[in-house]
């Protein structure tokens, strides 16, 4: 076989390791749209709740073939958000915060999951601060890089800081759009707590005073475009190989693929219109 000089320009594409992952979901039984607290959100909008669960099951049944430890809350009548378990709380080290949400229509969902975290053996901290989990908050290397703007308010982020005993970087979010911290940065390579670690973001998201952090933080960093982002395309779940994408995604995926990761697509259509995707759906336990 030859090597043409074109192959011998492309740099090397690193070789990537999964590791294992631990996470909470809950099955969509009640999903429907019947409040709108996101531009994504239209009651008026039919729903399909079967199809919602279908899709849903298309997700779970991705993590357990990639081997992960899947966790279920059980999904509550009238709290049609709850499926969305990314907000449900933010877990390091055993230890979970848990969310204090902004809506009313969600406030519920913040002493459920408590709950649950109770029973299933984690520490929890009852949350004094107005903050709707690792939605707004991702761990990436030694720092929690923390959304806020529209859900978690930024004393949220110095509690944060306090409980986990980390550096938290406060992120300014100014598109509606892209209201959750995980809807606008995809964590692909969680680091270690020595450092490290790699993400995605869509620039527009952000104002300039955060924009000049993540660039300067993260240079090499994937930028999505505005087309991938506008599909939830970085609200996407990595084990630091195998990334879990909206599968309309395509940039994305070509993205990922040539930094050696392995983009794995999903269609989650219909929890689209409550303003979720494949992230939203995920809460990692981290013990
Ligand atoms: N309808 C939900 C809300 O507006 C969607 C939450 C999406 N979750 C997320 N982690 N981005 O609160």
């Amino acid at each position: 076989m030859s090597t043409t000089l074109d192959e011998l320009a492309t740099p090397s594409v690193p070789v990537r390791t999964p590791l294992k992952r631990t996470v909470l979901m809950c099955k969509p039984t009640h999903f429907t749209v019947v409040y709108r607290i996101n531009p994504w959100m239209d009651p008026a909008l039919p729903t399909d709740t079967a199809l919602a669960v279908a899709q849903w099951q298309t997700l779970y049944d991705t993590y357990i073939g990639l081997g992960y430890d899947v966790h279920l809350i059980d999904p509550i009548a009238g709290l049609p958000d709850m499926v969305y378990a990314a907000n449900g709380g933010f877990v390091i080290d055993n230890v979970a915060y848990g969310a204090k949400f902004t809506h009313p229509e969600r406030q519920p969902e913040g002493p459920a999951y408590m709950e649950w975290f109770g029973a299933n053996g984690f520490d929890v901290r009852d949350p004094a601060e107005i903050n709707e989990g690792e939605g707004d908050f991702l761990l990436v290397g030694d720092v929690i890089l923390a959304g806020t703007g529209f859900r978690s308010a930024s004393d949220s982020h110095a509690e944060l800081a306090r409980i986990y005993n980390r550096p938290v970087i406060t992120l300014t979010l100014i598109n509606p759009s892209f209201y959750h911290l995980d809807t606008a940065i995809a964590v692909l390579d969680s680091g270690t707590p020595d450092g490290g670690g790699e993400i995605a973001y869509l620039p527009s998201a952000f104002d300039e005073a955060s924009l000049a952090v993540l660039r300067e933080r993260f240079p090499t960093a994937i930028i999505v475009s505005e087309t991938d982002a506008a599909i939830l395309g970085l609200n996407s779940y990595s084990d630091g190989y195998n990334v879990v994408i909206a599968s309309r995604a395509v940039g994305f995926e070509q993205q990922l693929r040539e930094r050696g990761f392995n983009p794995i697509g999903v269609d989650l259509s219909e929890l689209l219109l409550g303003g979720g995707g494949v992230k939203c759906c995920t809460l990692e336990l981290r013990s």
